[in-house]
């Protein structure tokens, strides 16, 4: 038996996780994993039933677990609450702390179908299969926050705080990871600014050391950012820190068509947690307009990463090419002379290819 937590969190969650199970239960139909799934409240719903968006039930819940499935958090409603109550801050980033999943793997991969749904060129996207290691437990998102003073002099503070362990353990994380591909690790930083970077920088050729047919190149967040449209080619693994990977994650998703392509798999503890790259889409929500590919390839890291199954894994990855080919597209990614679809067809159509 292998127990898989399931969260569907906020807005188009609730509508794009029911269709990732959907894929599971198929998959573990046909190759008889014995899966169970528990549901579990997380954000909104968790805030309405217990007063807090990450209740003591969901975080036992996930820990008795194998795996986690979670949709998206993040609601106009709980934007009203205090700071501390979001659920950006208050369950999100603290079920990825506790859950001590430092490492969030991003892969983005230009899907051939859907190279002319990309507002890049489709020479410049073409074949492209990037993994993106975005250090998720440091960095400005978990270091000391305070406001203080009043009017003009008024002070707002985020710390940006890297210990040289954390960062040696996600760098060894990237290199083990490009050892396994094509060997290319890019290391991103702001080292000519930022005291955290340099340490990041010093540690990076450390650990370099111990991995001599990986090559490393260190490259600065804003020339990522440009080198990722100019020639996204470049790249193989790009590993850096929490929130330059937020942003240069959300950027190189438009390689693959669309941010909701894009799967995340998030590890390095004992549960991992698997989820879209994107958020909980509050203006699209409950209008089955939502595209599920992104949790349902997330599943496939699921079943690549937990259950160490690379043939479920890989079933499932074919079955969201053969749909794109099918010529089926959510709203996102539609294109003319292609078949509109729902969340539900989607979900439906890559179930009837496993
Ligand atoms: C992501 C999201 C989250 C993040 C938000 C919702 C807090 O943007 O997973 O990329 O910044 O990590
Ligand atoms: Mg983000």
């Amino acid at each position: 038996m292998f127990r898989i937590a399931v969260l569907p969190g906020d807005g188009i969650g609730r509508e794009i996780v029911p269709e990732a199970v959907g894929v599971l239960q198929k998959i573990d139909k046909k190759y008889g994993l014995g899966l169970e799934f528990q549901y579990g409240l997380i954000s909104e719903d968790a805030y309405a039933k217990y007063g807090h968006p990450l209740p003591q039930e969901t975080i036992d819940l996930c820990k008795q677990s194998q795996a986690v499935l979670l949709g998206a958090v993040g609601s106009p409603q709980m934007d009203a609450l205090p700071a501390e109550l979001r659920p950006e801050r208050a369950a999100l980033l603290p079920i990825r702390k506790i859950l001590g999943l430092f490492a969030n793997l991003r892969l983005v991969t230009a899907y051939e179908p859907l190279l002319h749904a990309s507002t890049l060129k489709p020479e410049v996207i073409s074949g492209i299969d990037i993994l993106v290691v975005r250090e998720l437990t440091g960095g400005l998102y978990f270091g000391e926050k305070r406001r203080e003073g009043a009017g003009p002099e008024e002070r707002a503070v985020d710390t940006l705080v890297y210990t040289r362990a954390e960062i040696e353990r996600i760098l060894r994380f990237a290199f083990a990871a490009a050892h396994k591909r094509r060997k290319h690790l890019t290391s991103v930083d702001k080292a000519n600014v930022l005291t955290s970077s340099q340490l990041w920088r010093e540690v990076a050729m450390e650990v370099a050391k111990d991995y001599p047919d990986v090559e490393l190149h260190h490259m600065y967040v804003d020339n990522c950012a440009m080198q990722l449209v100019r020639n996204p080619k470049l790249f193989d693994v790009i590993v850096t820190e929490n929130m330059f990977g937020d942003i240069l994650t959300d950027q190189a998703s438009m390689l693959s068509g669309s941010l909701g392509m894009l799967p995340s798999a998030s590890l390095g503890g004992e549960v991992a947690l698997y989820e879209p790259a994107h958020g909980s889409a509050p203006d699209i929500a409950g209008q089955n307009k939502a595209n599920p590919l992104a949790t349902i390839l997330s599943a496939a890291l699921l079943l690549r990463y937990s259950l160490h199954h690379e043939a479920a894994a890989k079933d499932v990855e074919a079955a969201v090419v053969a749909v794109l080919n099918e010529g089926l597209r959510t709203p996102d990614i539609m294109e003319a002379g292609c078949t509109p679809v729902g969340t539900t067809e989607m979900g439906e159509a890559v179930r009837r290819r496993i």
